[in-house]
């Protein structure tokens, strides 16, 4: 089953501890297994890149969340992430204008290889910054809260 070992899921060891955005990160690689899958299948060239677009559409979708989050909880770092986002969709529109006007009816594999790569790194190295950087400031909230308790009430 040479497909299914090389289809890349999703697992708690690269959670954000966000509900919404660990299960949009579950749906892109959703969405990029069956792109990959209806690749080796050999369809209709429409209907592979309609499987692209919905994958190009809810990265972008995905993207516009985590950006407010980050805005949200003021990650100091949102604007380099923003970046990679960006170059991410370039990429992508890149590998779509590729296909579009290419005479073959399929992606090479270095696209999924690529973008494979690409979110999965990004998901364990920068979007894990922002989960980091939460917690810690819930940390040194908690901790501020349990220092007040302790200090005694003044008589
Ligand atoms: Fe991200
Ligand atoms: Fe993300």
């Amino acid at each position: 089953m040479g497909n299914l070992a090389q289809e890349q899921k999703w697992s708690p060891a690269i959670s954000v501890n966000n509900e919404v955005l660990d299960r949009e990160h579950q749906g892109i690689f959703e969405k990029m297994n069956r792109v990959a899958q209806l690749n080796a299948r050999l369809p209709k060239k429409m209907t592979l890149l309609a499987a692209f677009d919905d994958l190009i559409m809810f990265t972008a979708h995905h993207f516009k969340d985590e950006e407010a989050h980050m805005e949200e909880i003021g990650f100091p770092k949102v604007e380099s992430h923003r970046a990679s986002h960006r170059r991410l969709t370039e990429a992508l529109e890149r590998h779509r204008q590729e296909f579009v006007s290419s005479v073959y009816g399929r992606f090479p594999s270095s696209v999924f290889d690529f973008f494979k790569t690409w979110v999965t790194s990004h998901i364990m190295i920068v979007d894990k910054e922002y989960a980091e950087f939460e917690r810690a400031k819930r940390n040194e909230r908690s901790a501020a809260l349990s220092e007040k308790a302790e200090k005694p009430e003044p008589k």
